[in-house]
């Protein structure tokens, strides 16, 4: 079996840490050795990277800051755990990667992804998820859903514009990248989004097996 590189992307509220629980589930009962990790974090160092940058501060945090600290999370992250699972052949499951910093920093920040880009190379080198699995739903559901769960943190705190910008920014990635995006309606009932998550199993199984 070789190792797969299985990513979550979508907005706050669209059911990525529910349904990556269903994912891992699957496969283990399948036998798959599966590693479940989330950015930023995933290390104990990565978490706390995480903690600084999603608490609202009194002193705003620049877009350069975010961007780096997001890199940075990553750089710790691919080195403890994601590059090492993968070389043991596992599938890894993991709730945002770099797709989020274009959707996140690049579409709601406004930076320039060319920088984006570079600390993707200077990061990353040529790894780059197998699979992208997107959760797509409408900008208000996601952000009601978010407000339902309770305190918000310092992303959950931007405003309608905001999360629209990052919507687009995925829509066109996953436009962009068909062979690698998979689009799941996550306005579906969650049963209904688990059966077409059940489509994507069967493909990752498959590749898994290759
Ligand atoms: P979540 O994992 O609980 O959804 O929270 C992570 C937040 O961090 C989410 O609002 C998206 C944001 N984020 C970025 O802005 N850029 C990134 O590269 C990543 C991985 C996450």
């Amino acid at each position: 079996m070789r190792g797969l590189f299985i990513t979550l992307e979508g907005p706050e509220g669209a059911g990525k840490t529910t349904n990556r629980a269903y994912l891992a589930e699957q496969l283990q009962a399948q036998g798959f050795d599966v590693v479940l990790t989330r950015e930023p974090g995933g290390t104990p160092l990565a978490e706390q990277i995480r903690e600084i940058l999603l608490a609202p501060h009194t002193e705003t945090m620049s877009v350069d800051t975010e961007l780096l600290l997001m890199f940075a999370a990553r750089a710790q992250h691919l080195t403890q755990v994601i590059k090492p699972a993968l070389a043991a052949g596992k599938i890894v499951i993991c709730d945002r990667f770099t797709d989020a910093t274009y959707a996140y920093q690049g579409g709601g920040r406004g930076l320039d992804c060319s920088r984006i880009a570079m600390l993707e190379q200077f990061v990353q080198g040529d790894l780059r998820p197998d699979m992208t699995l997107l959760f797509d739903l409408p900008v208000e559901d996601g952000m009601a859903r978010a407000v339902a769960r309770g305190k918000l943190d310092r992303f959950e705190q931007e405003q309608h514009d905001f999360f629209a910008a990052v919507r687009q920014s995925y829509l066109q990635r996953a436009d962009n990248d068909p062979e690698r995006f998979r689009l799941v309606n996550a306005q579906h009932t969650l049963v209904d989004v688990q059966r077409s998550l059940d489509v994507h199993l069967v493909e990752i199984m498959s590749r898994a097996r290759e």
